[in-house]
């Protein structure tokens, strides 16, 4: 049995660091040297609660700017290039071909084909922008509050939202005509839904999706699905099963992507994500052909697996950003004595779907691998916003990379029986 250890609480609230203000003025923006950028103004803030409701608080012009200011991003000007992406051909067909998959079917979608508009991610500046978009904010909600966006009454803060919270929550960012939008999903640190009372289901969902069997670290841990069959054995039907039953984590990113879709109806939408953030945002690239930037996220190819999401063709409209000194990116995060398993957590996974950038800060810069190397600031202030010499050396502005193959390799998945 576990105990949460207060430490670790410190340890872990470290991953929401802001940004020190003092680099305003070291790092000014240089202007891309292309001119295909778009322009983009925050507008939303959103957060979930631990029941997965979703609430909107609108950004006034005025707050937007000032928040702007405080995050050094003067004007959101984001290097823009034709991306190719696949989508399904509506969220009916995708969720059947699901629900086939589920049952043992072969479900055949016919995949769209399109170029849209999506971030430049061959440029660091690129890079750089929509990491300080996902990044922290100080705006509060402006004089309208928080609404739910059915039926739009105030409501006060939702649970799991204060500035340094680590609540399931992020921005929405529009150009001026509203033809594109941002979505960022913000998750610096497990959990990703609510907090508070309800960190142990949060903990549990988690650990479903991002674990190999369970969170069955040893002997000593209190498993959180009985799939385990012993001997490295693990159910693969049980730990599908449960993690269909608990997880809010998918549903509630497709709840918040069709309820901006509903607020932006003819834009195209990008996702961004940090963290657990970004895992949501590559399932979600998954799910609508969104272009997505997903930076130091666990690896979510095994949930994409397990939550049966049909794979699209191509996934080149989804892109990895992580560093090597990052356990969570990396899926070392794992064993009884790391920080996340002292935590209770266990981060095995360590495949992803689509590009990779990789930058190899363990070899580069002589870090070693530890959770303080997670968050978002570190890698905006420590790896984005300089040139990358290894990467510069190949004539590159970023360094591309290959992901690994195997998750889980000394586990066997089958129709095991106790
Ligand atoms: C972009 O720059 C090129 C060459 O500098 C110019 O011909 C083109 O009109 C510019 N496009 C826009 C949208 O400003
Ligand atoms: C918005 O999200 C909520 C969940 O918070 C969901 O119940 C609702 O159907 C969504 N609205 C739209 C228009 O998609
Ligand atoms: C938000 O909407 C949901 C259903 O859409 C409802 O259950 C909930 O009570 C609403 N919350 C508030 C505070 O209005
Ligand atoms: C863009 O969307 C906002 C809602 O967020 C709306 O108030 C505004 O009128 C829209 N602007 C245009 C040009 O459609
Ligand atoms: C960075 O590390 C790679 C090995 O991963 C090495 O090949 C390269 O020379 C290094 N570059 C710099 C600038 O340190």
């Amino acid at each position: 049995m576990l105990y949460p250890i207060p430490l670790l609480n410190l340890a872990l609230s470290f991953l929401n660091i802001f940004l020190p203000s003092s680099d305003v003025a070291q790092h000014p923006h240089a202007k891309p040297t292309t001119n295909n950028t778009l322009n983009f103004r925050l507008r939303h803030m959103h957060a979930a609660t631990s029941s997965a409701h979703i609430y909107f608080a609108d950004v006034l012009p005025e707050a937007s700017s000032l928040a702007n200011e405080l995050t050094l991003i003067p004007s959101v000007s984001i290097g823009t290039s034709l991306v190719r992406t696949t989508r399904p051909p509506s969220q009916e067909a995708f969720t059947t071909a699901r629900h086939m998959s589920k049952h043992g079917q072969n479900a055949w979608l016919d995949w769209e084909e399109s170029e849209v508009l999506g971030p430049d991610v061959t440029r660091r500046e690129t890079l750089l922008l929509l990491a300080k978009m996902t990044g922290n904010t100080y705006v509060t909600p402006g004089s309208n509050g928080w609404y739910n966006l059915t039926d739009k009454w105030n409501v006060g803060m939702p649970v799991g939202w204060e500035p340094d919270d680590d609540g399931f929550r992020g921005y929405v960012f529009a150009t001026e005509d509203n033809s594109t939008v941002v979505l960022t999903i913000k998750g610096t640190s497990v959990p990703i839904i609510g907090g508070g009372p309800t960190t142990e289901k949060d903990k549990l969902n988690d650990n479903l999706l991002f674990s190999c069997c369970c969170a069955r670290v040893t002997r000593g841990w209190t498993p959180v699905c009985g799939c385990y069959r012993g001997d490295w054995k693990c159910n693969q039907e049980c730990v599908e099963t449960a993690l269909i039953d608990e997880s809010l984590f998918y549903p509630t990113g497709v709840n918040l992507y069709n309820n901006i879709t509903s607020m932006y109806p003819s834009a195209n939408i990008w996702v961004i994500g940090h963290s657990l953030g970004g895992a949501l945002a590559s399932l979600l690239g998954i799910t609508f052909g969104a272009p997505v930037v997903a930076f130091e996220p666990p690896g979510e190819r095994m949930a994409s697996q397990r939550l049966h999401l049909p794979s699209p063709p191509s996934i080149h409209h989804i892109t990895h950003v992580w560093h090597t000194a990052d356990p969570i990116a990396m899926g070392t995060c794992t064993g009884k004595l790391s920080t996340c398993g002292i935590a209770g957590y266990a981060m095995e996974s360590r495949c992803h779907l689509g590009n990779i950038i990789e930058y190899d800060t363990v070899t580069n810069l002589s870090w070693s691998v530890r959770l303080t190397n997670h968050p978002i600031a570190t890698v905006i202030e420590h790896i984005l916003s300089k040139p990358w010499p290894a990467a510069e050396e190949k004539g590159l502005e970023v360094p591309k990379s290959k992901d690994r193959t195997i998750d889980c390799f000394q586990w066997e998945f089958g129709n095991f029986t106790l």
